[in-house]
C-alpha cells in the first residue's frame, strides 16, 4: 500500500514509524439554500425566537426541497472532499454515510451515493448511531485504513431531519435542520491523523430519543401515522443531562488515549445541539469557549451532519493549521457518543477549492423508473414555506469569525 497522501501536506519532521495512519485529506459541506428562522417557527407553534436562541442557541435552520434527499446533499458533500482531497472518486475504497433519515429502508443511502459520485469500486453501507453516526463512521474508517483493508475511505454525515419532525409539538420542532458534510480518511505512514479514539453506547438512554414506527416493531400503518409515531419524540432534559456528562468525559477518554491533555487541543468540534450543552462541555473539560467550535446558530442540529459541517468549516474559516489537534465528540440517541482526536495534517487552504470544484446542479441521484413518490414535505412545513420569509436575522453578534460570503456557488 502506498503511503502518499494525496493533496495534504503530512507533518514533516518526525521520523517515520512504519504505521499505516489514517489522515484527513478531503473535507466537504453541503447545506440546502432555504433557511428557516425562529421568527418562521413562531408562525407554526406557541414559542419564540427569544426562547429557542436562549435556550439553545439556534438562530436558524435549512430546509431540504422538496427534490433533494438525503442522498443528494450527501454526494454534494462528498464531491467536495474528494476534490479537496485531489482525488477522484474511484479512488475510494469504502464508503460509510453515517445517518437517521436514510432515504429508504433499503438500499443503502451510502450505494444511492456511491453511484451519485461516479464510484464504481467501493463497497457501501450506512452507520446507524443517530448523531454519533459520523463519529462512528469515522473510527470505523480508521480501523480498516489500519488494518490495511482500505486506502482512502470517504465518511459522511447527512440527515434530512425536517421531514421526521412532529410541527405540533415545539419541544422537537425547533431543534433541527438539514444538511451533509464528508471527510476522506487516506492512509499514510506519516505520523499524525486520527489518534485516539472513544465510542460508548449506553441502551439505557434507548427511548429517550426514538422514531416509535416504521420498523419491525411497528410497522408503518394508518393507525401509527395517526398517532403521530412516524416523528422524533425525545425527553429533552433527560437528553440533555446525558449529553452534557458524556461530551466531556468522551472528549477526554479520547484526548488522554492520544497522549494529550485538553490543552494541547487546538480546537474541538462537539455535535451541534445545543450551545449550552457545548458550554457544559467547555466547563468540563476546564477550557474557554474559544476552543470550542459553534455553528449551531446558523443550521440547528443535524445530527450525524452536524460534526463533518462544522469540520468542513471550522477548517475553510483558517480555525485549524498543520499541526493542530482537534477533537472531534458527539453524542445521540442509544444513547451513542464518540470522540477521535487527530493530528491535522492536510493544507487548509485546500478546503475553498474544493467547495468551489462542485456545482450542486451538477450531482444528480438516480431516481427509480415508474416510480411517482408522494410529495415529501409534511404538509405544516409546506405551508409555512409557502409564506414569504421573514428577514433573516444578522448573524455576526452571534456567529465569531463568520465567512465572507463565498463568490461561488455554495450550498444551494
Ligand atoms: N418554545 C417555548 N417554550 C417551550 C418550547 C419552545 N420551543 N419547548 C418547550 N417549552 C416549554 C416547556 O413546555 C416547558 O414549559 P412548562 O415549564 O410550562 O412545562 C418549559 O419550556 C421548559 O421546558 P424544558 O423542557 O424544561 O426546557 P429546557 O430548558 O430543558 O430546554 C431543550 C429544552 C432545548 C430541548 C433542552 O432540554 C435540550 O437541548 N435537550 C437536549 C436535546 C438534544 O440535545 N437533543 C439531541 C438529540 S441527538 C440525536 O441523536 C437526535
Amino acid at each position: 500500500m502506498s503511503a502518499e497522501l494525496n493533496g495534504s501536506r503530512p507533518a514533516a519532521a518526525a521520523p517515520n514509524t512504519g504505521q499505516i495512519r489514517a489522515h484527513v485529506t478531503g473535507w466537504g459541506r453541503y447545506v440546502p439554500s432555504r433557511v428557516l428562522t425562529n421568527k418562521d417557527l413562531e408562525r407554526l407553534v406557541d414559542t419564540s425566537d427569544e426562547w429557542i436562541t436562549t435556550r439553545t442557541g439556534i438562530r436558524e435552520r435549512r430546509v431540504a426541497a422538496a427534490s433533494e434527499t438525503t442522498a443528494s446533499m450527501a454526494a454534494v458533500a462528498s464531491l467536495r472532499a474528494i476534490r479537496t482531497a485531489g482525488l477522484d472518486p474511484d479512488d475510494i475504497d469504502l464508503i460509510l454515510l453515517g445517518t437517521l433519515t436514510p432515504d429508504y429502508w433499503m438500499p443503502s443511502t451510502a450505494a444511492l451515493v456511491k453511484e451519485a459520485i461516479g464510484n464504481t469500486r467501493a463497497a457501501a453501507m450506512d452507520v446507524s448511531a443517530a448523531c454519533s453516526g459520523f463519529v462512528y463512521g469515522f473510527a470505523t474508517a480508521q480501523a480498516w485504513i489500519a488494518s490495511g483493508l482500505a486506502k482512502h475511505v470517504l465518511v459522511i454525515g447527512a440527515e434530512l431531519l425536517t421531514r421526521f419532525l412532529d410541527y405540533t409539538d415545539r419541544s422537537t420542532c425547533i431543534l433541527f435542520g438539514d444538511g451533509a458534510g464528508a471527510v476522506v480518511l487516506s492512509a499514510s505512514d506519516q505520523p499524525g491523523g486520527a489518534l485516539g479514539i472513544e465510542l460508548t453506547t449506553e441502551p439505557q438512554g434507548a427511548y429517550m430519543i426514538w422514531l416509535p414506527a416504521g420498523g419491525a416493531k411497528s410497522p408503518p400503518s394508518a393507525k401509527t401515522i395517526a398517532r403521530g409515531e412516524h416523528y422524533i419524540r425525545m425527553e429533552g432534559k433527560e437528553t440533555y443531562r446525558f449529553a452534557t456528562k458524556t461530551m466531556a468525559t468522551t472528549a477526554l477518554e479520547s484526548v488522554r488515549k492520544s497522549g494529550l491533555e485538553p490543552k494541547d487541543v487546538a480546537l474541538f468540534i462537539p455535535h451541534q445541539a445545543n450551545v449550552r450543552i457545548i458550554e457544559a462541555v467547555a466547563k468540563g473539560l476546564n477550557l474557554p469557549m474559544d476552543r470550542m467550535y459553534t455553528n449551531v446558530q446558523k443550521y440547528g442540529n443535524t445530527s450525524a451532519a452536524s460534526v463533518p459541517i462544522a469540520l468542513a468549516e471550522a477548517v475553510n474559516e483558517g480555525r485549524l493549521r498543520v499541526g493542530d489537534n482537534v477533537c472531534i465528540v458527539a453524542f445521540g440517541a442509544g444513547f451513542t457518543s464518540g470522540a477521535v482526536t487527530i493530528e491535522w495534517t492536510a493544507d487548509p487552504a485546500r478546503g475553498i477549492a474544493g467547495d468551489a470544484a462542485v456545482d450542486p446542479r451538477d450531482v444528480h441521484v438516480r431516481l427509480p423508473i415508474d416510480w411517482d413518490s408522494v410529495d415529501p414535505i409534511p404538509p405544516a412545513l409546506a405551508e409555512l414555506m409557502a409564506r414569504p420569509s421573514e428577514v433573516n436575522p444578522p448573524l455576526d453578534d452571534v456567529v465569531p469569525g463568520e465567512p465572507e460570503p463565498a463568490s461561488h456557488p455554495v450550498a444551494r
